[in-house]
């Protein structure tokens, strides 16, 4: 396996108030998408790209992030008494999957300020940044993330995942101008930060997975607060690609946007209709159901 990355940083202390209220006492991490929680999906897909250390960046509101992946003394004993070894293994396997520490970001000033704060976590390494509301689905047997460690070690700079989306998403997203020297590389000569439709530089948006040099803590310093009047990490990687070199990669796979509802919704649905055991009933059950709303249309 590859051992040139080996810590990675989830940002996951903004508000999630595309999701309220279904977010205002729960992380929007801790949503479930299948049948475990956002987080623990890119937890374990770090842990199988070769991720040993991680730093999750939450606020006061979002302790529930910690409680998933802490030793719980009255959840185990109540599992044991009640003989339920399987639950226990698996929480225990939740507490063991790897090194994990938590830092709080406060006052909220943006996504690029939660990333400032894991210098010292990261020191001199080279690291990722994981967004705690995607998921990366690969297309290949190898996860997204050890594809963008493979880009890293051949360039030695910044990696960043893209994708192509629809032209009308963009300004949700930040948007890439770059020159393609691979078939799945480019080396990026512009970012901005969720661009109006109309002055969109192309629809090929950031995936929500990122491999930094410590380059990146320089351009975070050097960068002003932007759109939303919040420090944006985009912005400095646009420095990075002006004033050094930056890469993208555009992923073999697809990203699940579970930020914000439509596509949480989707995403979900989508899930169940894969999954071994239900899928099946889960298709019949919906078949019927889009029938009969036909019917009352
Ligand atoms: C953040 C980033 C944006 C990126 C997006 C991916 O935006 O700032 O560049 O494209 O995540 O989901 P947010 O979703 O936090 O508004």
């Amino acid at each position: 396996m590859n051992k040139s990355i080996t810590k990675a940083v989830l940002p996951a202390a903004g508000l999630g108030t595309r999701m309220f209220p279904a977010t205002v006492s729960v992380a929007k991490e801790m949503l479930p998408y299948g049948s475990k929680p956002i987080i623990e999906h890119i937890v374990r897909d770090a842990v199988e790209s070769g991720i040993e250390q991680i730093l999750i960046v939450i606020n006061k509101c979002k302790e529930d992030i910690i409680s998933h992946f802490k030793p719980n003394e009255f959840q185990e004993n109540e599992l044991l008494k009640k003989n339920k070894l399987n639950e226990l293994a698996l929480v225990r396997e939740l507490q063991n999957m790897c090194q994990i520490e938590f830092v709080y970001q406060d006052p909220l000033v943006g996504l690029g300020d939660a990333i400032a704060m894991a210098r010292n976590f990261t020191g001199n390494d080279a690291f990722a940044v994981l967004l705690g509301d995607n998921v990366l689905i690969s297309h290949t047997e190898r996860t997204i993330l050890s594809s963008m460690i493979d880009v890293f070690n051949q360039y030695q700079k910044s990696v960043v995942a893209v994708q192509s989306i629809d032209p009308q998403e963009v300004y949700r997203y930040g948007i890439m101008v770059g020159t393609q020297l691979e078939k799945r590389i480019y080396q990026v000569v512009e970012w901005v930060e969720k661009p109006e439709i109309s002055k969109a530089p192309s629809n090929i948006a950031v995936a929500g997975q990122y491999i930094f040099t410590p380059e990146i803590y320089d351009a975070l310093e050097k960068t002003e607060a932007g759109i939303n009047g919040e420090l944006q990490i985009t912005d400095a990687m646009d420095l990075i690609a002006r004033e050094s070199t930056c890469y993208s990669y555009l992923i073999e796979g697809e990203r699940k946007d579970l930020g914000n509802y439509k596509s949480y919704l989707q995403a979900n649905i989508e899930y169940g209709l894969k999954d071994p055991k239900h899928g099946s009933d889960l298709k019949d059950w919906l078949w019927k159901k889009l029938k009969e709303d036909n019917l009352h249309s």
